[in-house]
């Protein structure tokens, strides 16, 4: 039996607490990061004091984060920031092994969600940590006398680095917010190496499929798109890439891949996998080219990269479920393949971006918490990149929780670098 907790909760069923102490210690042992940054907190407690309203995805990943600031000296209150991310096991483990009041249950209904956000709120919160804005955005509407105990807020994605901007520009927003999406060891490693690897691996879990020797189209060639071609290559495969960027493009060929029209890649293609942004990249004139057998997958947010009204048009009545997260589409004789209904392949038929990954964009969160108790005062009503040195931080951890010692310029050449009187 579990005691009761001391502390205010609203989890699922608290029963689930060892099963999620077993999966966050599994996380942990892959955010080496995050683990130096807890230790030096545990012993410096740059949080001591601070109250901080986070709202989060509550995942292992998640709660290692909260372990971090809670050993910073902070007291945390955690709401889900989707009602269907939370792993009730996690929520169980962070109120009765760790100690940090937690208020989410997966599946949560709208109102329960907006009561965990108000439960957070209601503890006056001076530090806001968000993903997607909703506790900025709530304490902006409901709670505007509470505004000025709010030293500033961090936001984890760009959806909610949106939302910011956006009333920023309108001058609503009223206290600063760090967005750590913006840091690059977030974006570098989350879209390129993270949705890379991840992005295979929902592939191959809903497929099956060999990829050495395969044709596979890599649409778009921004960080995700990079990351998808190189890993697919790893695996054997010819790799071509549509872009509309030529910048892009050329760099896709001298990378060492095709680069073709979306016309062109259609009837070349064996699987195709979009990470443009963008709407209809591949229609119904593509799919009326492309081969028996053909395979389509998408890694960009929306589930709009695909033309999925004109295919399910195209093969009405004769649409089936052949594989878990596999849908056929027959046309004309002729069958096309859509892998998790044309959703974020990485999460739909994976499990989104390995702890190695989240690692990183926490460490960055954890370290602008930090940040936050130290500047506040010089801080204003803006939206702010992660300071170049937190970032610089983030990676020399990395680095040294894999052994790697980095060079340091010498003074010669500090000078060198730092004088415009050098000529030839
Ligand atoms: N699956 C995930 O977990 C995950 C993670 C991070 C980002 N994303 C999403 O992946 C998408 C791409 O992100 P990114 O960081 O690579 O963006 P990016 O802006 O770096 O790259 C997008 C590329 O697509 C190209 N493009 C745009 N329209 C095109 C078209 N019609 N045809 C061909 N190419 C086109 C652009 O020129 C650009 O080079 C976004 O929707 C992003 O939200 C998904």
């Amino acid at each position: 039996m579990t005691d009761t907790p001391r502390i205010p909760y609203d989890v699922t069923d608290l029963g689930q607490a060892a099963e999620g102490v077993r999966r966050i210690e599994w996380a942990d042992r892959e955010m080496p990061v995050l683990r130096l940054i807890r230790e030096r907190f545990e012993r410096e407690q740059p949080l001591k004091g601070m109250r901080i309203g986070a709202c989060l995805h509550v995942t292992t990943e998640t709660a290692n984060l909260m372990r971090t600031l809670k050993a910073g000296g902070a007291e945390v209150h955690l709401a889900a920031s989707n009602p269907l991310s939370t792993q009730d096991w996690t929520a169980a483990a962070l109120v009765s092994e760790y100690g940090i009041s937690t208020y989410a249950r997966r599946g949560e209904d709208n109102s329960v969600y907006y009561s965990h956000l108000r439960t957070v709120a209601d503890t006056h919160p001076v530090l806001t940590m968000d993903d997607g804005c909703d506790l900025v955005s709530l304490l902006h509407k409901e709670r505007p006398d509470q505004i000025p105990e709010i030293l500033a807020g961090t936001e984890e994605t760009t959806t909610g680095v949106i939302r910011l901007r956006a009333m920023a520009a309108d001058g609503a927003l009223r206290f600063p917010v760090v967005a750590v999406n913006e840091a690059d060891t977030k974006h570098l490693f989350d879209n390129r190496y993270g949705t890379g690897q991840s992005t295979i691996d929902g592939l191959l879990r809903a497929t099956n499929i060999l990829l050495a020797g395969r044709n596979v189209v890599v649409a778009g060639y921004g960080w995700v798109g990079r990351g998808i071609a190189s890993r697919m290559s790893g695996h054997g495969a010819h790799v071509a890439i549509v872009e509309v960027d030529p910048i892009r493009a050329i760099e896709a060929l001298m990378d060492g891949y095709q680069v073709m029209t979306v016309g062109q890649a259609a009837p070349w293609g064996d699987v195709f996998v979009t990470a443009t942004g963008n709407v209809n990249v591949f229609r119904r004139e593509h799919f009326e080219t492309m081969r028996d057998g053909a395979i389509m997958a998408n890694s960009g947010h929306f589930d709009a990269e695909l033309d999925l009204p004109a295919l399910r048009a195209m093969a009405e009545g004769h649409i089936r479920d052949v594989r878990p997260n596999v849908q056929e589409f027959e046309i004309g004789g002729k069958r096309l393949h859509l892998v998790a209904e044309g959703r974020l392949v990485n999460l739909g038929a994976a499990e989104g971006h390995p702890a190695a990954v989240m690692d990183l964009s926490f460490a960055n969160q954890a370290l602008a918490a930090e940040y936050v108790a130290k500047h506040h005062q010089e801080l204003e009503a803006q939206v702010y990149v992660v300071p170049k040195a937190i970032d610089a931080e983030v990676a020399r951890l990395k680095l040294a929780s894999m052994g790697i010692v980095l060079d340091q310029m010498t003074e010669q050449q500090l000078e060198y670098v730092s004088s415009w009187q050098h000529g030839t």
